[in-house]
């Protein structure tokens, strides 16, 4: 991956500028940065290597050189598109989903932003918002993708189970062909953020659906119960154990299996 292989992608696809960096700390800190100082809709942070990339809840995201796709895309959103920002994440997710599938594997989303490929995390998506005053003026999406075995972290560290696309398929995907394919899914899924047809398409790759769930709501709040699906805010809807309707917003969740939690409980005891 370089500077120039990826500078003619944006002569490929409508993106705005690309830059590309051998190392630096987080991709979506370099975007933010860019985002303030004027880029252009579409441009596009990519690295080989991050020494402080971070997930949801600042944890540590690991991208060791040569290893992982990681970037960020700046949007700015347009005044269609700002009612829906919440589904920016579903829209993220399918569009690493989609390539995945044409490789012939069956990802899936676990609510709300990481894809998964047999039950094991193989990709996330972190936003971020740049505000002035009220208004959201660009939105940054980082990506990461573990693409090759040694970008998944030890066991020790993760919090859930890893995998790589290498794992998953035997052979090492190129990136720069990655890349394009997850911004050609992106392209083409932007204008149907606001519709049912999108929703549906989000709901159909929902990680657990049907599936007795517990979401753990920061604090000391969690829930037990059947996921049910996505509402059109982006907010995943679960029906307790009383038959109540639970609606979890984004924010400090974490969603597991209830099988997992049982068979952690009998390791942990
Ligand atoms: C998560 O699973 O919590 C989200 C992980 C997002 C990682 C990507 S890698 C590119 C971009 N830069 C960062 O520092 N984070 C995102």
């Amino acid at each position: 991956m370089n500077q120039e292989t990826l500078t003619e992608l944006s002569s490929q696809l409508p993106l705005g500028e690309i830059r590309y960096f051998d190392s630096t700390g987080s991709t979506n800190d370099e975007a933010l940065k860019w985002a303030q100082s004027g880029a252009r809709d579409m441009s596009i942070i990519v690295a080989d290597e991050q020494t402080m990339g971070r997930g949801r809840m600042d944890r540590p995201w690991f991208t060791p050189p040569g290893t992982a796709l990681a970037f960020s895309l700046i949007l700015r959103p347009t005044l269609t598109e700002k009612p829906h920002l919440s589904r920016l994440v579903g829209l993220a997710a399918l569009s690493i989903v989609k390539p995945l599938q044409a490789f012939g594997l069956s990802p899936q989303i676990k609510w709300p932003n990481d894809i998964l490929l047999d039950q094991r995390k193989v990709a996330g998506v972190l936003i971020e918002l740049v505000w002035s005053g009220e208004d959201v003026v660009c939105v940054v999406i980082g990506v990461g993708i573990n693409v090759s075995k040694r970008a998944v972290p030890g066991t020790d560290i993760l919090r859930f189970p890893g995998t790589s696309l290498e794992d998953a398929l035997g052979n090492i995907v190129e990136r720069e062909k990655l890349l394009k394919d997850i911004l050609s899914a992106f392209i083409a899924l932007r204008p149907q953020l606001g519709s049912d047809r999108f929703m549906n398409q989000w709901g159909e790759v929902l990680a657990y659906r049907g599936r007795q769930v517990r979401v753990e709501m920061g604090g000391d709040q969690t829930v037990v119960g059947k996921l049910e699906g996505i509402l059109s805010d982006g907010s995943l809807r679960i029906r307790d154990d009383n038959g109540k309707s639970v609606t979890v917003h984004f924010g400090d969740v974490r969603l597991r299996p209830f099988t997992d939690i049982l068979k952690n409980k009998a390791t942990h005891v």
